[in-house]
């Protein structure tokens, strides 16, 4: 791992047409935010020659034509939503179909870009489109358990291997990242994002699509990137998928468009619309998301997709009467191309008449969806990606399936581990190996898993264990219990017992079904499903040391393993080579160095619990003075902090961190401090640590967080080494919107924290001075 400082990009992500700040409750400094430094150009194209081109087409084309342009239909195969339209071919032999996803495979998109180019009026290629979230055949580990990785480097190489399997099954076009920042884990979809922070949301983001769009985007190899959902999908009412939300515009700004505005500076191809309602407009239709802020402030020049059949589910909502109505809302709010449900199709032509639409606003989206297509190269070569040899080499291959086992390992997070009981001792003789999710293979990769196999290809914890330990180690496996919501018996405890008491330690692989996550996959209760819980009681009974490995897409209630396990490793779903990965870290091949992504609740009464809380006006103490009763914002029954905290991760080795050096205790508008920390390996074990910064403003013209994430670095330290980690920190990095909306830091004092968790740091203070 390179020691290299992470920039800090806050700047660059928050910054808008902001006006300079006013003072309010002190010195507002000026206007931090500055424009884009992320380039564009990845969209190598000479922008003269592709209007010309386009121009001269759009002459040509007949508004049916145009319209056609903007329908993205659904291919054979794979649905996620309730409608499907079979007959695509005869409107792509039409010329009136721009799109179509859930089609892969060289031959396949082959055959249909031929019908379109060679069989229409005017030949403009088909885009081809697809879900590929955390891989496309080799089956990356979730994208949640990528966050928990804190590794940029290792998160673009997934979506890097991901982007050249997918292009190599003719596919242009990937809807993802997946960039909804969310708090709340009964949220099926918690699993497809980066966790409940901001910060570390945007590094994600922004390392999927230097992976999935790379340095050109027509080069081959590359995918056009989705940053979806927009917007606010993540705080859906109660964890209800596709809930309405309500949210101020501050937190709009602060919390849930950073990452999309990041993406956008940095040249995402697309964006998708989201499913819900936001302050009462379904996001599909929201003029003021779309086009307001992504196209007017932003500057978005790529094209805008809509959800699954989201413009007529406006009428669902009670926004639109019709779906002609829905179509026409939607057009005109900025959503070029209509996914599935053929609102667009249908009923735009008669809008035109009745001029409910323009022509020149029908124009502008055609035009978005035209570039993109000249920017991929398709008007040069549309069989450039459909290309079987190609396909061949790429699926599956020996080096894409090592990048999923490092990138899996990498993302694995270890929770509790006392006495060492983990990494597993070198003279054991037998492991009972229990649990659902010991030997599934369907779950191994986890929901949203492209086209990967479920059936053959997933390497299990049982086969991962026995490849890696031979006959060496005889391994005692029982399934024991089920993670099934219903219809469970006990009948299998007995023979978990009987493993359990012929082994030296107990390995439990629990955790949720796959199908318990991802969309529609919300949940009231973040226990163990089914009867597992029960079963780890009775093992508990034999006293023998349990570990248990988890497979999940959320953060769960671990209350009880956290007490009576004695180690536990959070997996996630870890993908095509997961199996290996849990032996690598079970037996100490690898040194576990994930961080959780998302504070793990003690229960569902806690949420939403997150690190960047405010401190309120009686922040939470322990002091009963004021007498019996505790008036400080806490409950009754329950500590305030989260079972596992943003941040946590161990290791089988030790860091100790030194007191935080700071250059100065003070800076102004213009000047940085350096804050350093020196961090000792004082354990066993090689290993890395991520190295995290964290700042709180104390007093601030609206109320600020008690910590923010602002920087992290992730670096290997050998056994015995020490190593010194420095942060730069900016105005910019202490820019926040400011109580007049204007976006920029004040003046005053500073707390700064340097850990290896948000609970678990070193601190240092400063001031910033207005000049
Ligand atoms: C619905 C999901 O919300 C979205 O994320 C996905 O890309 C589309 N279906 C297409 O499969």
């Amino acid at each position: 791992m390179k020691k290299k400082l992470l920039p800090l990009v806050i700047s660059c992500v928050l910054a808008s047409s902001l006006t300079s700040g006013l003072s309010v409750a002190k010195p507002a400094l000026s206007n931090t935010s500055n424009s884009s430094s992320v380039s564009k150009e990845i969209w190598q194209d000479d922008r003269q020659a592709m209007d010309t081109f386009i121009n001269e087409l759009m002459a040509k084309m007949t508004l049916k034509e145009k319209i056609g342009q903007l329908d993205l239909q659904a291919g054979k195969g794979q649905l996620t939503g309730s409608y499907r339209n079979k007959n695509y071919a005869k409107q792509i032999k039409a010329g009136h179909l721009g799109a179509i996803f859930n089609t892969t495979g060289a031959k396949q998109t082959r055959m249909l870009q031929e019908i379109a180019v060679e069989e229409t009026r005017l030949g403009i290629p088909l885009l081809f489109g697809y879900d590929t979230i955390h891989g496309f055949k080799t089956i990356f580990p979730l994208s949640l358990g990528e966050a928990a990785s804190w590794d940029l480097e290792a998160i673009e190489k997934s979506a890097r291997v991901s982007a050249r399997e997918s292009a190599a099954a003719g596919l242009h076009w990937t809807f993802a990242p997946m960039v909804d920042i969310s708090r709340d884990p009964r949220w099926g979809r918690i699993s497809e994002g980066a966790g409940e922070d901001v910060y570390l949301g945007n590094q994600v983001a922004l390392a999927r699509v230097k992976g999935f769009q790379g340095d050109d985007l027509s080069k081959p190899d590359t995918v056009m990137a989705t940053a979806k959902h927009f917007a606010v999908y993540g705080a859906a009412e109660g964890g209800r998928d596709y809930n309405s939300t309500d949210v101020s515009e501050r937190s709009l700004r602060s919390l849930y468009l950073p990452p999309f505005k990041a993406l956008v500076d940095a040249g995402v191809a697309t964006i998708m619309t989201a499913f819900n309602d936001l302050n009462g407009v379904p996001a599909t239709g929201n003029d003021y998301l779309l086009n307001d802020i992504l196209r007017d402030e932003w500057g978005f020049e790529g094209f805008v997709v809509t959800d699954y059949t989201a413009v007529e589910e406006m009428v669902d909502h009670g926004f639109a009467k019709d779906s002609k109505h829905a179509a026409e809302l939607a057009l005109n709010a900025g959503a070029d191309m209509d996914m599935v449900g053929q609102n667009y199709f249908k009923h735009l032509e008669a809008s035109v008449k009745e001029g409910k639409v323009s022509i020149e606003t029908i124009d502008k989206s055609v035009r978005r969806i035209l570039a993109m297509k000249y920017r991929l190269g398709l008007f040069e070569d549309p069989y450039r990606y459909s290309n079987e040899a190609n396909e061949k080499r790429e699926t599956l291959s020996k080096e894409n399936l090592a990048a999923a086992r490092d990138v899996a390992r990498k993302s694995m997070v270890l929770l509790k581990n006392d006495n060492q009981t983990l990494p597993l001792a070198a003279d054991l003789t037998s492991i009972a190996l229990i649990g659902p999710l010991a030997d599934s293979k369907a779950d191994m990769i986890g929901s949203w898993a492209g086209r990967g196999d479920r059936k053959k290809q997933p390497v299990t914890v049982l086969e991962g264990l026995q490849a890696k330990l031979g006959d060496k180690v005889k391994i005692n496996y029982a399934k024991g219990a089920s993670y099934n919501y219903k219809g469970n018996t006990n009948k299998g405890f007995g023979a978990a017992m009987v493993a359990a008491k012929k082994s030296d330690v107990i390995v439990a692989v629990m955790g949720e079904s796959e199908k318990m996550t991802g969309e529609a996959s919300s949940r009231t209760s973040l226990t163990l499903p089914g009867n597992q819980l029960a079963l780890l009681r009775e093992l508990k009974k034999l006293r023998k040391p349990i570990v248990l490995v988890l497979m999940n897409g959320r953060p769960l209630n671990l209350n009880w393993a956290d007490e009576k396990a004695d180690a536990i490793l959070e997996t996630w779903y870890a993908g095509t080579m997961g199996g290996h990965a849990i032996a690598d870290v079970l037996v100490g091949d690898y040194n576990p160095s994930g961080k959780l992504p998302m504070s793990f609740p003690r229960n569902v009464g806690q949420i939403p619990v997150y690190h960047s809380m405010k401190n309120t006006g009686r922040p939470f103490s322990e002091d009963l003075t004021g007498g019996a009763r505790n008036y400080s914002s806490r409950y009754e029954n329950l500590e305030n902090t989260p079972l596992y905290a943003f941040g946590h991760g161990l290791s089988y080795t030790q860091f100790d961190y030194s007191d935080i050096e700071l250059s100065s205790d003070t800076m102004t508008e213009t000047s940085t401090i350096e804050a350093k920390v020196k961090v000792t390996n004082s354990g066993n074990y090689d290993g890395e640590e991520v190295v995290q910064l964290y700042i709180q403003d104390l007093v601030g013209s609206v109320t600020r967080p008690v910590k923010e994430l602002k920087g992290f670095e992730k670096l290997m330290i050998k056994k015995g080494e020490t190593k010194e980690v420095s942060f730069t920190i900016s105005a910019d990095d202490l820019a926040f919107y400011r109580r007049d909306m204007s976006y920029g830091a004040e003046a005053g004092e500073f707390k700064l924290y340097i850990g290896t968790a948000s609970d678990n740091t070193q601190s240092a203070s400063f001031s910033l001075t207005g000049s």
